[in-house]
């Protein structure tokens, strides 16, 4: 059963690797950062935020433990000691994160899935430090892509609206993985 699963996660991570590359070097992300790898999945960005510098530590954040089981057997597989998994209940804000610790949120493929979106990240916003980032990538609705076309997809514009309303300002809009995907970056 196990290996039936991993077999999901592992294509999951796959498909995160097409762009992760350019992702990671416009977040130029430097030494000893605390990023948040929210609805981290397979794990894959987890992987690439623990690898960019050793100094890093990644919190892998996830509703589902076998997708944080997986995270924990990659991370020993890769010889990664700077992750650490963590599970949440659905639209929990009350991550047990430090005020003022975290660097960089990181959200792919997962703002659909929010109910409450702008609640959601106004409360996140005590647990940034001062330059504290929040990333978002999200499928935009292009009918072309499988994500586009089946709802797990927000329009960039919305995520926008939304987290000006939740308090943030737009820091960064990439076109790096345009038409398919939107990349969004905010601050305080
Ligand atoms: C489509 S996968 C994306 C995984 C990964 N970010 C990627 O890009 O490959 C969405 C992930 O978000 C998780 N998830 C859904 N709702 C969540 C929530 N409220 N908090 C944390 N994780 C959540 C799911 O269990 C799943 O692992």
């Amino acid at each position: 059963m196990t290996v039936t699963y991993d077999l999901l996660l592992h294509y999951l991570n796959r498909q995160a690797k097409g762009n992760s590359e350019r992702i990671i070097t416009e977040l130029d992300i430097k030494n000893r950062q605390t990023i948040v790898d929210i609805g981290a999945g397979g794990g894959h960005f987890s992987y690439q935020f623990a690898k960019v510098n050793l100094g890093n530590e990644v919190v892998a954040i996830d509703v589902d433990q076998r997708h944080l089981d997986f995270i924990e057997r990659q991370s020993v597989k890769q010889n990664l000691k700077n992750i650490r998994t963590l599970l949440v209940n659905t639209e929990d804000n009350s991550l047990p994160l430090g005020d003022n610790s975290v660097d960089l949120f990181f959200m792919r493929n997962m703002f659909h899935d929010l109910t409450t979106p702008q609640q959601y990240f106004a409360n996140l916003k005590r647990k940034l430090n001062d330059s504290g980032r929040i990333a978002i990538v999200e499928f935009l609705p292009n009918l072309k892509y499988v994500e586009g076309r089946t709802g797990h997809c927000t329009e960039e514009r919305t995520i926008q609206e939304i987290m000006t309303s939740a308090g943030y300002s737009l820091k960064a809009s990439s076109v790096a993985l345009k038409p398919k995907e939107s990349f969004t970056i905010y601050g305080v």
